[in-house]
């Protein structure tokens, strides 16, 4: 029995899962199904990434603690997981004393080895906030073509990468403040140190080819000292020894995959050395995003190194998640959050697309919604599950549920049970489209079976009972089989078919055993097909989540730390409307549509996301708001929306459309 540990990259606490994230999670887990179902001792933790500047302001911007924020994120993220099937052993936190012992412990054993050193920098400092700006949260004109609002590492606009002292102009988005140029005295990771065993270790069958030769080009750079350090005020742990100056998330991001294993050590009672000393004979995998290989194959292997812990045995990267061939994007509705579609859609379909898609390479994955609809339907509904549905009736009604005794076809059977060792290869290889395959060939062969023994002709034949019942006990063996292949990606299905067989989870080995004289339940749809509508709902609503949370369109500005310049605001046309009606909107979860007069006989229509805060609308009629009067206007599914009303509050029931004084009239210039 192989003893594994498995992790998926821990997520920021800082914001919701989208459907991005779903596709790692969901090749790690089905990996870590797979290895359980063979039997071997197989750990998948996580934990969310609970530290660093972007946490600390968000949370400052909620008025509450960074540790309450990462405490309701993480109950977020964990429901998200539990509801896509995400089996994790244990999910833990990096803000946890597991992670502290452990980042001070790596960096103690490294600071000994001589493999820490400290130098004083410069760096750009907001004299009113009272903090150093890391590179994102500066803002500028460019060095190089002057566009403006250009953060302090590149420019979007022409491409240019430069220092954040370049910029022209700078100012802090914190603050809003011109930064000045302070000095500071940082630790640094010597990772040159480890520059002999890196390149070994990359070329030592741990990374993915395409990935290694990427570290060549990484390598023929020149390793380089690596600021582990971030002053004060920072979210993370205090670095021991250097009051005010903090590790660098990055630095105890991936040691969280030790405490989070440290802490089911604690709960299971294993042994945390039999997976992390040196030498351990267990295997250790990292699944990440292509965009974090620099941290998990150069930085982490070298920490462990430093502090005599073992390495990993892999890290396997994957690609980013295209949605119909494009980047996900907000406005088309194709940035999907993981609770958005699970509102409108079955989690399995999901991880079976992903999984019929995934190979063991880095490149990008497109989820195309029309081709997710047609495959799905066509794979799931109308091959495997079909099978027992074309069975099952017959054993219920006619045989009291039992099947025959015997199998009808063992030399299909042995086929069937032949073929799982090359799945078996494909899953173990990360090659899950590949062993999806092999799995609709084998679904394929039973359908054909099915068709030639035409069990509803027999049926109506007399003196042919036995026949059918061998027929039909045959057909379900066949699906038991598949449906055993196929519960790594699909456990709530293949949980829903065991019911209905009425055997025991199954394992890798039970597949060989057929069902004879034995009793199944009565048959339910195992899974209902796609409807084209909910993928369409689903759409409109990730839509609608940005129309109501304009303020997340990216991260920085969730942590409301982006100013704006007076006349970036007086651009915006804010006006005092009266709301003539206000009306329920067929179809929507948390729309209304509004009729709101601007004084002179003129009136917009307006679609606002406050259903959930006004049960009633009625009770709106008549009242003055506020509203974005110069908003281009927006096509919606249900019409065109012509502007925007402003409220406050979190949202949901708990939205306060804003009202003005007395005495304000309708097309008022609100400034
Ligand atoms: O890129 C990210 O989302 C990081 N939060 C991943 C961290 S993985 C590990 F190192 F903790
Ligand atoms: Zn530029």
């Amino acid at each position: 029995m192989r003893k594994i540990l498995v992790t998926s990259a821990l997520p920021y606490a800082n914001a919701p899962l989208h459907i991005g994230h779903i596709v790692e999670y969901t090749q790690t887990d089905i990996w870590a199904r797979f290895q359980k179902m063979r039997g071997n001792e197989c750990w998948y933790i996580c934990a969310d990434d609970a530290h660093g500047t972007p946490i600390m302001l968000h949370a400052r911007q909620k008025g509450i603690s960074p540790a309450e924020l990462v405490q309701r994120m993480s109950e977020e993220h964990q429901a998200d997981f539990r509801d896509f099937r995400i089996g994790f052993d244990n999910y833990h936190s990096t803000h946890s004393e597991e992670n502290r012992e452990l980042a001070e412990l790596i960096y103690r054993r490294n600071l000994e080895g001589g493999h820490i050193v400290s130098r004083t920098i410069t760096q750009l400092y907001d004299p009113e906030e009272g903090m150093f700006l890391p590179d994102r949260f500066i803002k500028g004109e460019c060095p190089r073509c002057g566009a403006a609002d250009q953060y302090g590492d590149s420019c979007e606009a022409c491409g240019a990468t430069y220092s954040p002292t370049e910029l022209k102009n700078p100012y802090s988005v914190v603050s809003g403040a011109k930064p000045v140029e302070k000095e500071t005295e940082h630790l640094f990771f010597r990772l040159q140190d480890f520059e002999e065993m890196l390149k070994e270790w990359t070329r030592g069958g741990h990374l993915q080819p395409e990935v290694a030769n990427k570290l060549d080009e990484w390598f023929e750079a020149g390793l380089r000292e690596w600021d582990i350090t971030r002053d004060a005020p920072y979210f993370g742990f205090e670095i021991p020894g250097h009051p005010g100056k903090y590790f660098y998330v990055w630095l105890d991001a991936p040691i969280g995959y030790m405490a989070s294993f440290k802490n089911l050590c604690e709960k299971q009672g294993l042994d945390f050395d039999d997976y992390w000393a040196e030498g351990s004979d267990a295997e250790l995998y990292h699944f990440i995003g292509k965009d974090i290989i620099y941290f998990h194959a150069l930085f982490w292997p070298a920490m462990l190194d430093g502090a005599g812990f073992r390495k990993p045995t892999t890290i396997h990267a994957h690609g980013f998640l295209t949605v119909n061939g494009q980047k996900m994007s907000k406005s088309r509705g194709s940035f999907i959050q993981a609770r958005t579609y699970l509102t409108h859609l079955n989690p399995e379909y999901l991880r079976y697309y992903f999984a019929a898609k995934l190979g063991a390479g880095v490149e990008d994955i497109d989820l195309n919604l029309d081709d997710f609809v047609q495959r799905v339907n066509a794979d799931l509904v109308g091959k495997v599950v079909n099978i027992a549905s074309r069975c099952a009736g017959f054993i219920t009604k006619r045989f009291g549920g039992r099947l025959s005794a015997e199998l009808a076809e063992p030399v299909l059977f042995d086929e069937f049970v032949a073929a799982g060792e090359a799945i078996a290869d494909h899953y173990e290889k990360r090659e899950f489209s590949r062993a999806v395959r092999e799995i609709m060939k084998l679904a394929d062969r039973a359908n054909q079976y099915i068709d030639e023994k035409q069990p509803w002709v027999v049926a109506k034949e007399a003196g042919s009972e036995a026949e059918l019942q061998a027929i039909c006990s045959m057909g379900l063996n066949l699906f038991k089989v598949l449906i055993g292949y196929l519960r790594p990606i699909l456990p709530g299905t293949a949980e829903s078919a065991e019911a209905f067989l009425k055997i025991d989870p199954q394992q890798w080995n039970d597949l060989a055993t057929p069902l004879l004289d034995h009793e199944i339940g009565k048959f339910k749809p195992l899974m209902t097909r796609v409807d084209p509508k909910k993928v369409e709902a689903m759409v409109e609503a990730s839509k609608e989540d940005m129309a109501a949370k304009p303020q997340k369109q990216e991260a920085k500005k969730e942590a409301g730390v982006e100013t704006i310049r007076y006349d970036d605001f007086a651009r915006v046309d804010l006006r005092i409307a009266r709301i003539a009606k206000a009306e329920f909107v067929e179809g929507a979860d948390k729309l209304l549509r509004l009729t709101l007069e601007l004084g002179e006989g003129e009136t917009r229509n307006v679609f606002a996301g406050i259903k959930a805060a006004y049960p009633e609308p009625e009770k709106l009629e008549g009242r003055l708001t506020v509203m974005v009067a110069n908003l281009a206007p927006r096509k919606m599914k249900f019409g065109v929306s012509e502007g925007m009303v402003l409220a406050a509050g979190p949202g949901g029931r708990e939205i306060y459309l804003l009202s003005p004084d007395e005495g304000a009239q309708p097309g008022m210039k609100v400034k």
